[in-house]
C-alpha cells in the first residue's frame, strides 16, 4: 500500500538572537536538534510542515536563521512554511520567493488533499478563519469528493481546558468543526500554538496537536505554565490509501 509520510515540527520560536533564552531553553539550539534528529531518523519523506510560531521576535535574522537550520533539510523533502501569531507574513513569502520554501495553501499526492490554513489574526494572539480559505476548502472538498483531505493549522480549533490558551482558539471554529461533521472524507486535523500533545476525535476524523520544539505547556492549567519535565518533539504523519491516518510523536533529549 502507498504511504505518504509527513513530518510536522512546530512553535520553533526562533529570534535574531541565537543565544536568546526563553523559559530556559535556547529554542535555536532544540530545534537544530529536533530538525537534525528528523533529518537522521526518517527516512522517505515526503514534506516537511512547519506549522508556524517559526519566529517569536518576527526578525529578518530569524527567518535567516530558520533557513539556515533547514539547509540539509531541502534535500530530503519539500518543505511548507505556514504562519502563527507570533510570524511575520511578508518574511515568510520573502522566503520562499526567495529561498527552496514553499506557502501554497494546498498540495494533492496520491489520492489525499493537504490543506494548509493560515490562522494568524492581525494584531491579536488569537486565531481566525479566513472566509476565502474556507470558500477555497470547501471547493476542493466539491470538486474531490473521493479524495481524502488532510488539514493543517497553527491555531487550535477545540477547547482544551486550558484557560489561558483557550482564549487564543480560533475564534470562528465552529465553522471548520461544522465542515468536519459534514465532510467525513476530512481524515485529519492537525495544529501547534498550544506546545502539548493531543488526540482527540469529531466522529472518525481525527485532531491532534503536536508539542513545541522548545518549551511545553502543562495541559489543563488556568495561566500558561511552562512544564518542565516534558521533552520537545516532532510528529511523523502517515496517510495511508485508504484513508487512515498512522501518527506518533517522537520526543528528543536536549
Ligand atoms: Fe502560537
Amino acid at each position: 500500500m502507498n504511504e505518504i509520510k509527513i513530518i510536522q515540527i512546530t512553535d520553533l520560536h526562533l529570534n535574531a538572537d541565537k543565544s536568546h533564552i526563553a523559559h530556559d531553553i535556547n529554542p535555536y539550539n532544540s530545534a537544530q536538534i529536533i530538525i537534525n534528529e528528523v533529518i537522521k531518523e526518517s527516512k522517505n519523506i515526503n514534506s516537511l510542515i512547519l506549522t508556524g510560531d517559526l519566529v517569536d521576535d518576527e526578525s529578518r535574522e530569524g527567518y535567516e536563521n530558520l533557513s539556515e537550520l533547514l539547509v540539509e533539510a531541502h534535500d530530503k523533502c519539500q518543505i511548507f512554511l505556514m504562519p502563527g501569531n507570533h510570524d511575520s507574513i511578508e518574511e515568510i513569502d520573502k522566503l520562499c520567493k526567495t529561498k527552496n520554501f514553499n506557502n501554497d495553501k494546498y498540495f494533492s499526492i496520491n489520492n489525499w488533499i493537504i490543506f494548509m490554513f493560515n490562522t494568524k489574526k492581525n494584531n491579536s494572539p488569537n486565531g481566525i478563519l479566513y472566509k476565502k480559505e474556507v470558500d477555497d476548502l470547501q471547493n476542493l472538498l466539491n470538486t474531490f469528493p473521493t479524495k481524502n483531505f488532510m488539514i493543517f493549522l497553527h491555531h487550535h480549533p477545540i477547547i482544551i481546558e486550558s484557560e489561558s490558551m483557550d482564549k487564543m482558539i480560533i475564534e470562528n471554529s465552529e465553522i471548520l468543526i461544522n465542515i468536519i461533521k459534514n465532510n467525513e472524507n476530512i481524515k485529519g486535523v492537525c495544529w501547534g500554538h498550544i506546545h502539548q500533545e493531543i488526540m482527540t476525535k469529531i466522529n472518525k476524523t481525527k485532531l491532534f496537536s503536536t508539542p513545541s520544539t522548545c518549551y511545553q505547556a502543562t495541559p489543563k492549567s488556568k495561566s500558561f505554565l511552562i512544564d518542565h519535565s516534558a521533552k520537545p518533539g516532532y510528529r511523523v504523519i502517515k496517510l495511508l490509501d485508504d484513508g487512515e491516518i498512522k501518527t506518533h510523536v517522537t520526543r528528543c533529549d536536549i
